[in-house]
């Protein structure tokens, strides 16, 4: 099989020097500074969204589907990927310097994992982005060893990985940490040991990580306090059809009996709540009528109950989502708290933040999951908008119109609330280092100006 990234992948997401800065989070300074890194949004605010926009594959399922093709000598196959964002170009650059063959076209993707050359994930790939330490877990159990970069903190937060580590040395793995690497080795005979493992902080990626190594391990492993985020049972799914055995999914508890190979399989990926969430909140803001096509209604349902106590309309109709506005009602504030799922995501904190500046009354947004999840704040102020930040609440007293504004964030939920910030906007917003943006929005432009809104990306 022939990597045929050129088909639908933005190359332009290899490493350039020439954009290192010491106050840009290590995942921004991979970006080249002829692409993403310049270019800016410009939008006009002040049009309703009318139409339908087609939710994509979801971003973080589709980061760790591509991992678990370690897991195998044989081909996965990935349709509904998404196409075009920065994340998955990374990943697809770490899987092509482990010696993956990798076949994309349009949202399709295949991957070959039974020309893995080398176990060892460099500091160059893996610092662009956290989701890249998903490769440990899977060399580990395939290979018997592992050598990935540590992947540093970034710009929401310190986000170390010791749930990860505890939770392979659990299994048997001897870990050290040298030079900035991990070094991880299973125990003799090259397999890790099945056995329960209590996290002790609900963790998405640790979950995902323990939960691919223990498909290959000697007897059960039972993952305790695991996250139950639809990504992980989309990514659980897939391993069943690669011949795992796993049950629990979606719960708390997830049970795996290790098996001594998986196989081919073909999956796809689960449509991207985030994304869904977002374009939802995006004509709450604007007014209009959105029909979301190919998303999942049931894997919002923390999202649903604030945004009609707000005064917004949301049906269902198969697997699409009809959202709307009526914007002669104005919004009504409401308090959320992030929590791991199914409470109110993280991943659409910064969104959520920037409707409730337009909503009549206060509203608190609580942040639990990451400790320096704010920094829209700032942004949205200098819109007009009226935020107080008190640890790790913020209270929002909504405003009747922001105003237009140069702005810019140094992450990807903090960046797209800034854009829908400049949807309703009066006047011209421009959000710049839109890099973030490109990292986890497929289209955002094409996909909101086909919808009405007055937005374009310029260099
Ligand atoms: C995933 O990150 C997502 N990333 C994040 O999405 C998302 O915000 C997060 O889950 C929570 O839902 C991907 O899927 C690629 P965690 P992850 O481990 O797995 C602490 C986006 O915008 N922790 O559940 O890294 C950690 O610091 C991104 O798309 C430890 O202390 O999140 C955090 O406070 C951003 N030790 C909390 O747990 C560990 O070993 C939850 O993190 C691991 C995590």
């Amino acid at each position: 099989m022939q990597t045929d990234k050129a088909n639908t992948w933005d190359k332009e997401a290899s490493p350039s020097p020439a954009s290192k800065s010491a106050d840009m989070p290590a995942e921004a300074q991979a970006k080249p500074a002829t692409s993403g890194g310049l270019d800016k949004l410009v939008i006009q605010g002040g049009q309703e969204l009318y139409g339908e926009i087609a939710i994509s594959g979801a971003k973080n399922s589709a980061l760790k589907l591509m991992c678990a093709a370690l897991l195998s000598e044989e081909t996965l196959r990935l349709e509904n990927m998404p196409n075009s964002l920065r994340d998955i170009n990374s990943q697809i650059e770490l899987l092509d310097h482990l010696g993956c063959t990798i076949d994309c076209k349009d949202d399709l993707m295949a991957i070959n994992a039974g020309t893995v050359h080398t176990i060892d994930a460099p500091y160059d790939i893996v610092r662009k982005m956290r989701g890249s330490i998903l490769v440990l877990g899977p060399l580990l159990a395939r290979f018997g060893e592992a050598r990935v970069s540590l992947p540093g903190g970034c710009a929401i937060g310190t986000r170390p990985i010791d749930l990860h580590l505890e939770g392979l040395k659990q299994m048997g793995a001897e870990i050290i940490l040298d030079d900035g690497y991990v070094i991880a080795k299973a125990p003799a005979g090259g397999r890790l040991i099945g056995g329960k493992i209590l996290f002790p902080k609900v963790s998405v990626g640790a979950t995902e990580n323990l939960m691919m190594a223990a498909t290959l391990a000697k007897g059960t492993t039972i993952l305790a306090n695991a996250a139950c985020e639809p990504e992980i049972s989309d990514l659980g799914e897939c391993l069943i059809k690669m011949g795992a055995n796993i049950s629990g999914l979606g719960t708390s508890t997830i049970t795996i009996e290790g098996v001594d190979s998986l196989h081919s399989a073909q999956h796809s990926v689960v449509p991207d709540r985030i994304e869904t969430g977002t374009y939802m909140m995006a004509v709450a803001m604007t007014g209009g009528e959105l029909r979301l096509k190919k998303a999942k209604l049931a894997h919002l349902s923390a999202l649903i109950p604030p945004l009609e106590r707000a005064g917004v309309k949301i049906t269902e109709d198969n697997d699409d989502i009809i959202i709307s506005r009526d914007k002669s009602v104005p919004l009504k504030g409401t308090d959320i708290m992030t929590e791991p799922y199914p409470g109110f995501p993280t991943d659409l904190q910064a969104q959520f933040m920037s409707m409730m500046t337009l909503c009549a009354g206060a509203s608190m947004v609580t942040e639990t999951i990451f400790e320096n999840r704010f920094m829209h704040v700032p942004e949205l102020a200098r819109m007009g908008a009226d935020i107080t930040v008190q640890g790790n609440s913020a209270i929002v007293r909504g405003a009747k119109t922001l105003k237009g504004a140069p702005v810019m964030a140094t992450d990807l939920r903090a960046s797209v609330a800034l854009v829908l910030a400049g949807l309703v906007a009066e006047g011209e917003t421009i959000v710049n280092r839109i890099y973030h943006l490109e990292r986890g929005y497929e289209d955002i432009v094409g996909k909101l100006s086909a919808c009405g809104a007055n937005i374009q990306k310029v260099h």
